[in-house]
């Protein structure tokens, strides 16, 4: 028997990585070949023309999948009946623009947005942050709406983890799909840690650490971490936009392991609740590995931290605790 459909709001449509994600999740990339989706299309006002051309182009790729489309400016009507939540919309950075103004902005919109959903959305709506500083609107969206449980908020820290997957198969020359369990810990911007400590690769000899296999702690201690780190700005340098179609693919992994499950043995990164787990303070939206089974994500326990590990996982939780206190002094 046919599924029922499935109702998937992506906020900021009309932007670059709504143009790259909807037709993704159209297609069954997010949630499978064989779950329908409705697809809910917000943006605002002065992108209410772009947004219907978008609409106009998901009719005109017949999707067997796509059973609906709603393109709205009317937070509401996006929200209504909906069972998962891709928030992509957000107020950019500006040249000259304070961190405090931009932070004020994203507060404010995240805030009515959250009202919105905690209002309309269908129960246990699974809500993923994209727009940046993402855990952090990820943290305001939870405080707005207090009756979605926090495990269902979550920050998108999955590009990041994919980019370092993609950094470690090109340094060994081995196919991305046989890398596994690295670690983006942290805040998704240029201080989070991407840890390898506990990465492996699938080898013809079996599963080894990705540690002896690069033999190189220089390069992963440092290259390879600020190489993942400034991987956002390479990509605005190199096509004078920022990254979307990596983005969009990230966002349907997010969702997908979220929903279908981590397979046995792997564990992913994603922006969540911190309960303290690895002495990072309670109440922020930090990254951390995790599994999923029966749409619920675990935090993997037991692995070992070293001193350096140690101090960047400190370091990228002190940057989260000030956009905290920043994001609630725009709140006043
Ligand atoms: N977490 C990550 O890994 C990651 C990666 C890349 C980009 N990002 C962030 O994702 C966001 C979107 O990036 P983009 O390249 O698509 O930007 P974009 O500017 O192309 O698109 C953003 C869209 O959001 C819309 N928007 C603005 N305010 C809105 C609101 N209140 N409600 C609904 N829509 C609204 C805009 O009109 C625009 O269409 C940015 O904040 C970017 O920094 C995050």
């Amino acid at each position: 028997m046919a599924k029922d459909p499935v109702r998937v709001l992506v906020t900021g449509a009309a932007g670059q990585i709504g143009y790259a994600l909807v037709p993704m999740i159209a297609r069954g990339v997010m949630l499978g070949p064989d779950q329908p989706v409705i697809l809910h299309m917000l943006d605002i006002p002065p992108a209410a023309e772009s947004l219907n051309g978008v609409k106009m182009e998901l009719v005109d790729a017949a999707f067997p999948l796509l059973k609906g489309v709603v393109a709205t400016t009317d937070v509401v009507e996006a929200c209504t009946g909906v069972n998962i939540a891709v928030m992509v919309g957000g107020f950019p950075r500006k040249e000259g623009m304070e961190r405090k103004d931009v932070m004020s902005k994203n507060v404010s919109i995240y805030k009515s947005q959250a009202s919105a959903l905690e209002k309309h959305a269908a129960a246990n709506c699974k809500v993923l942050v994209v727009a940046n500083p993402a855990n952090t609107n990820a943290l305001i969206l939870k405080e707005y709406a207090p009756s979605i449980p926090e495990k269902n908020i979550s920050a998108l820290t999955r590009l990041d983890h994919n980019r370092a997957l993609g950094q470690i198969s090109e340094r060994l020359n081995v196919q991305v799909s046989d890398v596994k369990n690295v670690i983006i810990w942290g805040n998704h911007s240029s201080t989070q840690y991407p840890d390898v400590n506990h990465a492996t690769v699938n080898t013809p000899a079996g599963e080894k650490p990705v540690r002896e296999l690069v033999s190189d702690d220089a390069w992963l201690n440092g290259e390879f971490i600020s190489t993942v780190q400034q991987r956002g700005a390479a990509i605005i340098k190199a096509r004078k936009l920022s990254s979307a179609l990596s983005a969009a693919s990230a966002a349907c992994d997010h969702i997908r392991d979220w929903v279908l499950g981590t397979p046995q043995g792997t564990f992913v990164s994603m922006g969540v609740y911190s309960d303290g787990s690895y002495n990072v303070p309670a109440g922020l939206i930090y990254s951390f590995p995790v599994t999923t089974s029966n749409g619920e994500w675990k935090i993997v326990q037991g692995l070992s931290i070293d001193e350096f590990s140690r101090k960047k996982l400190d370091l990228t939780a002190e940057e989260l605790s000030e956009e905290k206190t920043l994001a609630y002094s725009c709140l006043s």
